[in-house]
């Protein structure tokens, strides 16, 4: 089976509240999606990577993507949620992927994934029947919140794990356990609904952090220009 690498990137980014959606905003050096993008296509086992946009998307067609891994194209099939993206994406796909090929599903807004870490996820992941996703155990405290915000009560985190991405299944499993659960926000909550198919948990890293607050994109930028020297 072949591994295809989608990256979501058909968010307007407005947590953040740029001119531009998150995506596309410079982050050491180039836009915060090219550095998934390449780290993916550095993976020699990925088959191939396509980022998906929004149909309106004006971004993309401003670089030259003839000097970037030929393995890294576009659909332009973004809907309005992001499994919905994803849905869009495998539908246009349909005649590439074929039913038990691997679909990893990577976040845009996840700058400082490695080739190293991809390839430990893919090492744990590509012989499970089911798939799995990347996670850390929670290292704080948790609190349930009254409307008042004042505490309610302590959560015990034992067994709680943050999701990451990448997340990686079958393509006739993730796209049968989408239709099902069109509202998801991530992959492995969709096929988690399917009668006996318990996604693998591989632990992750936590500089391999979301983009999702202003604050986010220093401390992205901050990881990714240490990288560089
Ligand atoms: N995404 C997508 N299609 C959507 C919504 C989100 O492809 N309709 C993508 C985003 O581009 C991002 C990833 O899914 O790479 C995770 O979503 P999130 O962090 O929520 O990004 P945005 O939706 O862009 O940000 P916000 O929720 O702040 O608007
Ligand atoms: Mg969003």
């Amino acid at each position: 089976p072949k591994i295809f690498a989608l990256v979501p990137a058909a968010g307007q980014g407005t947590r953040i509240g740029d001119a531009v959606p998150k995506q596309y905003i410079p982050l050491a050096g180039k836009p915060m999606m090219f550095h998934a993008l390449e780290t993916l296509a550095s993976v020699s086992r990925i088959h191939a990577v396509i980022a998906i946009l929004a149909p309106l998307d004006r971004h993309w067609g401003e670089y030259d993507w003839s000097e970037f891994p030929e393995k890294i194209e576009a659909v332009f099939s973004g809907g309005k949620n992001r499994a919905e993206s994803v849905t869009n994406a495998l539908a246009h796909l349909d005649a590439r992927i074929a039913k038990d090929d691997w679909v990893l599903v990577h976040d845009a807004a996840r700058p400082c994934i490695t080739k190293s870490l991809l390839e430990q996820f893919l090492d744990e992941v590509e012989n499970d029947p089911v798939g799995g996703l990347l996670a850390m155990p929670l290292a704080d405290t948790l609190k349930r919140a009254e409307e008042t915000l004042r505490v309610a009560e302590t959560i015990p985190r034992d067994g709680l794990w943050r999701a990451q991405t990448p997340q990686m299944f079958r393509c006739g499993l993730l796209r049968r356990s989408l239709a099902q659960r069109p509202e998801s926000t991530d992959e492995s909550s969709a096929v988690e609904q399917m009668l006996g198919n318990a996604p693998k948990l591989v632990q992750g890293d936590n500089t391999n952090l979301k983009v999702t607050f202003a604050e986010d994109l220093e401390l992205a930028e901050m990881i990714l220009l240490r990288r560089q020297m």
